[in-house]
């Protein structure tokens, strides 16, 4: 086997999360993919913050250049976050015939089609399942294991920051702006957590998934989006004296009058499966013709369990790669070679 050489774009929560997994995989890597992943570079944009958090910086660099113009590395994984230069870098690595990961969901729901149009145009994947719901398998399931339906509703809690902050008021009676403090030192929060408490990021997940599962166009600007800001402690108490508890839900619906987006806070009774999903979890329902219901749980959010996540996609790359055939995931080079026994 040949090792496979990545680049990281970031080392924040999530960055530092994929370096970690992939130190934790070490042993693993070689009976699941056959072959291991070596980071070859990390993009920082300050060196010398960066230097501290991991054991060897030699692989540390400034220069998006060295990264793009090395044609050792194959896979460029992006977990800087925010428009630009995410979006520059994600294009000019597929244009360089580099496979990418990301988990920037700003990013695909607004430009996830031209994104994927230049994916397409140079033989590569991009792929982002951490880009809703975390740890969650959503875009997959959505995409494949799914497909044998017609979709018609998605509804969840795709937010860890706002779930986190509405159970420890509920549960903890701790006050809105604590439970945020506590949620961004957790890694939860956007770099700018407006996006989490105003439903902004959880209405570009609803975004991404109405895409993929129906099949459409959906961007943030679809969105309907009212955040958490006016959930005052009253409100809460009144929820609890009622039997319910509020939630941040994003709710997307593909009727025969056309696809309804919209994310805002809800009265769930305390009874509904959602109501238990509490922390950083998250949780997706999913109804299509022939699976009936189906539900998605597990964190939504932090270093480890979006890490899982990211690495899961580097994983798939990876296993193709290593048979130099095109790369993508729905390729079939592999079929041509011959069959290896498990230990081999
Ligand atoms: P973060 O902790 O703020 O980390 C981002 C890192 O990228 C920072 O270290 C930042 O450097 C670096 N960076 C930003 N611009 C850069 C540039 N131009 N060149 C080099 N480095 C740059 O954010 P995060 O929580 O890891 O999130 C990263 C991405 O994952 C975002 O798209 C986010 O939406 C997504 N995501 C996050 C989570 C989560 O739980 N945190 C879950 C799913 C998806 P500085 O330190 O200098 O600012
Ligand atoms: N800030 C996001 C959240 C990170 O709290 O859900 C995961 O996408």
């Amino acid at each position: 086997y040949k090792e496979i050489q990545v680049a990281l774009l970031g080392l924040g929560t999530v960055g530092l999360g994929v370096y970690k997994v992939l130190q934790m995989q070490k042993e693993e890597m070689q009976h699941k993919i056959g072959t291991e992943i070596k980071i070859k570079k990390i993009l920082v944009r300050n060196l010398e913050k960066a230097a501290g958090k991991i054991e060897d910086a030699s692989v540390l660099t400034d220069s998006w250049q060295e990264i793009v113009n090395d044609d050792e590395i194959q896979i460029v994984i992006e977990v800087m976050g925010g428009m630009e230069p995410a979006r520059t870098y994600i294009m000019e690595a597929m244009q360089a015939g580099k496979q990418v990961v990301t988990a920037n969901k700003d990013l695909i729901a607004a430009d996830g089609k031209e994104l994927m149009d230049q994916a397409k145009k140079s033989g590569c994947d991009l792929l982002f399942e951490a880009a809703v719901a975390g740890a969650i398998p959503i875009i997959r399931p959505l995409k494949q294991c799914l497909a044998g339906n017609h979709l018609s509703e998605i509804m969840g809690i795709v937010n860890g920051t706002t779930n986190f902050i509405l159970t420890k008021m509920a549960q903890d009676g701790m006050e809105f702006e604590e439970a945020l403090a506590l949620a961004t030192e957790l890694g939860y929060a956007e770099a700018d957590p407006t996006a989490d408490i105003e439903g902004l990021d959880a209405g570009r997940k609803v975004a991404i998934m109405a895409s993929i599962a129906f099949n459409s166009r959906v961007t943030f600007d679809d969105v309907y989006t009212e955040g958490i800001t006016k959930i005052t402690a009253s409100d809460i108490r009144y929820a609890k004296e009622t039997g319910s508890v509020i939630k941040l839900l994003g709710v997307a619906r593909n009727t025969p009058e056309g696809i309804e987006v919209r994310v805002h806070p809800m009265l769930i009774p305390e009874r509904h499966p959602l109501a238990s999903v509490n922390d950083s979890f998250n949780a997706v329902f999913v109804h299509g013709d022939a699976v009936d219901d189906a539900m998605f749980y597990g964190r939504g959010a932090g270093e480890l369990p979006t890490a899982s996540a990211v690495v899961g996609d580097i994983f798939d790359i990876a296993r193709n790669l290593q048979y130099e055939c095109c790369g993508r995931i729905s390729c079939t080079c592999y079929k041509q070679l011959p069959i290896k026994a498990m230990d081999d």
